[in-house]
């Protein structure tokens, strides 16, 4: 994105932002006198350090240290870079977004966008007419209701039909004048080979359309109706139609996966309509590809945890393995849903019923369970060699396991299924602790704690930034007893100079955005500084306690400099060796006096 995002608009979409409403929709707060306190949702903990101070705007976890503004807290936990959760928020409070200047080419490609959006549009209605209206979709509907799905379900998922012939949409759309470059280009009809014209693309199929999380028609997937070839025919790669970004079913299902704290993948659109008719509505399915880091990024916006329910044949496994793969780079807690006796979730339902599927549903096993039983499953265990190599492939896996009661759990079910003692699993596994992987962390991976030295000189310089923030006026004073670059921490240096640069221009200080630049560390420090609580302690004293601190660190240093100077001088024989030893006696005299005050 751009940066097109104008401050204006950013302090707007600040400003209608609680920030205590917008935390508390993922974490539990109380309020204790002015700041509300929880437990952090990026590290594990069972005693809140995480606390919001509403007036200031500010989060900031003592325990784990992250900390910032609404719009930080906000990428932190939907996985969203800055600039993403501003316009994020934006769109959740209904606050257009600015109007920016646009290329020529960017112009094009949204009209090309609107274009196809209304020839889809157009497409979805004509294939549900079809099947719904005309002579020409009773085939297809004689389809679907064999297959079980009714009327109420062609309804709720526009489903359609496209005619046996090879230009009845043609047709249809070119008599409404719509552009054939466009048509071709949406995939929806096709150019003849041999001669003039064009042929339309899905012919004798049940439609599906495909939507995005909003509920526009991108594409379809159509269906043969008998045992034809191939059995489902997707719409080519658009710029409207993203294969690795979409996932069907979200426009219906992104509500119920927020409130159910997980959404179910599946692997088929003839899945996610028998389960979402069904009544299970936190549903998806990948299209027809592998599941993508994108679609993990995307389910992860609504809900933290993601449920594989592929077809129990081998090829679904192996999609499921490569799918926990692609989880595994993110912070999506993941299970998989395994389906005895049954090919996949449309036809489990049919034969058990809804409440068995939602029975074996909550039954779902975690990834070490499934990794584990997806090595037995190719494993031939009978004679020794056959153990032995199942077990070489599930150590990687117990190694993963981070919890020591887990992990001993999970050691003694190998043992029992290999007929291995647990003490020779546990000596293999000393030997390759180095295998425990380090997942890559992203978005609201849970943070480790670390520790930071925090010396009175760290604590000092904290509550100097904090009160320049709440009064920028006194950094004159400050500086004028603590020059700028000697102030200890290097954070803080970068934080007092950024909030200097911005006083001196006369612009308002209190805007993180300005400061978003300086990195990671110092947005968390600063927003320490703020949420941080002074104490009773009256503030001026408080300040000059500080002020003295770092006043005496900065004398020493330039204690130490005045004498070195004075010795090298007096070696060299130099004369103003004495100036050098006054300029240092002076500043002996000062750290005493501030000495005798503390
Ligand atoms: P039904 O037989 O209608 O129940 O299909 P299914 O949903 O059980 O499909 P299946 O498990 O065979 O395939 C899962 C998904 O893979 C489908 O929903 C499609 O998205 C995709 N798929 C299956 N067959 C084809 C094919 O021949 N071509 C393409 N492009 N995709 C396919
Ligand atoms: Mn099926």
């Amino acid at each position: 994105m751009a940066t097109w995002l104008t401050d204006e608009f950013v302090e707007r979409v600040r400003s209608e932002s609680d920030l205590v409403s917008v935390i508390s929709t993922y974490v539990p707060l109380k309020r204790k006198g002015k700041q509300f306190w929880g437990c952090c949702p990026f590290h594990n903990e069972k005693t809140p350090s995480f606390a919001v101070t509403p007036d200031k705007g500010f989060f900031y976890c003592f325990g784990c240290h992250a900390g910032g503004d609404v719009f930080k807290f906000i990428s932190m936990i939907e996985s969203l870079s800055y600039r993403e959760a501003i316009v994020f928020q934006a769109e959740k409070l209904n606050i257009p977004l600015p109007e920016r200047q646009r290329t020529p080419e960017e112009i094009a490609r949204e009209e090309k966008l609107k274009k196809l959006r209304e020839a889809h549009e157009l497409a979805g209605k004509f294939f549900h007419n079809c099947l719904t209206m005309t002579k020409y979709g009773t085939a297809g509907l004689e389809y679907f209701h064999h297959r079980g799905i009714n009327d109420n379900i062609i309804e709720e998922f526009n489903l359609g039909f496209a005619p046996d012939a090879w230009d009845k949409l043609t047709t249809a759309f070119a008599k409404r004048g719509i552009d054939t470059e466009l048509l071709l280009e949406s995939g929806l009809v096709v150019k003849r080979q041999k001669g003039q014209g064009e042929y339309d693309r899905f012919r004798n199929r049940v439609m599906i359309p495909i939507m995005d999380e909003r509920g526009r028609v991108c594409g379809f997937g159509g269906r043969v109706i008998d045992n034809g070839n191939p059995k489902y025919l997707n719409s080519p790669e658009t710029i409207l139609f993203n294969k690795r970004r979409l996932l069907f079913g979200l426009d219906k299902a992104h509500r119920a996966i927020s409130q159910e704290g997980f959404a179910l993948v599946v692997e088929g659109y003839m899945d996610v309509i028998s389960v979402a008719a069904a009544g299970i509505k936190n549903v998806v399915a990948s299209l027809g590809t592998a599941f993508t880091i994108d679609q993990c990024k995307k389910l992860l916006r609504y809900a933290p945890a993601i449920y594989f329910c592929y077809d129990s044949d081998n090829a679904g496994q192996e999609a499921i393995a490569r799918a926990i793969g692609i989880a595994a780079g993110t912070s999506a807690i993941v299970k998989v849903v395994q389906l005895p006796d049954c090919k996949d979730p449309d036809e489990y339902i049919r034969k058990h019923g809804v409440e068995d599927f939602r029975k074996v549903v909550s039954q779902a096993v975690s990834v070490v369970e499934f990794r584990l039983r997806h090595v037995m499953a190719h494993s031939d265990v009978s004679g020794l060699e056959g153990r032995l190599k199942a077990l070489s492939e599930m150590l990687p896996i117990l190694a993963t396991i981070k919890n020591a009661a887990e992990r001993s759990a999970y050691v003694s079910k190998v043992a029992q299924l290999l007929s291995v003692s647990e003490n020779d699993i546990l000596v293999e596994l000393g030997k390759k602790s180095r295998w425990s992987v380090n997942q890559p962390s992203s978005g609201r991976a849970v943070r480790s704690v670390v520790r930071q030295v925090d010396d009175a000189g760290r604590r000092a310089g904290r509550v100097i930034i904090r009160m320049v923030w709440d009064e920028p006026a006194i950094l004159d004073h400050f500086i004028s007893l603590v020059p700028m670059e000697s102030v200890p921490d290097e954070i803080h240096k970068r934080i007092l100079e950024a909030l200097m640069e911005k006083y001196r221009a006369g612009e308002k200080i209190s805007d993180i955005m300005g400061l978003a630049h300086l990195g990671d560390e110092a947005v968390e420090e600063l927003s320490r500084a703020v949420v941080e609580d002074l104490g009773e302690e009256d503030r001026s004293i408080l300040y000059e306690a500080c002020v003295r601190q770092l006043r005496r660190n900065y004398l020493v240093s330039q204690y130490e400099v005045h004498s070195k100077n004075a010795e090298e001088l007096y070696r060299q024989g130099d004369a103003k060796y004495l100036e050098e030893l006054a300029a240092s006696q002076k500043i002996k005299h000062e750290m005493d006096e501030l000495q005798g005050v503390n």
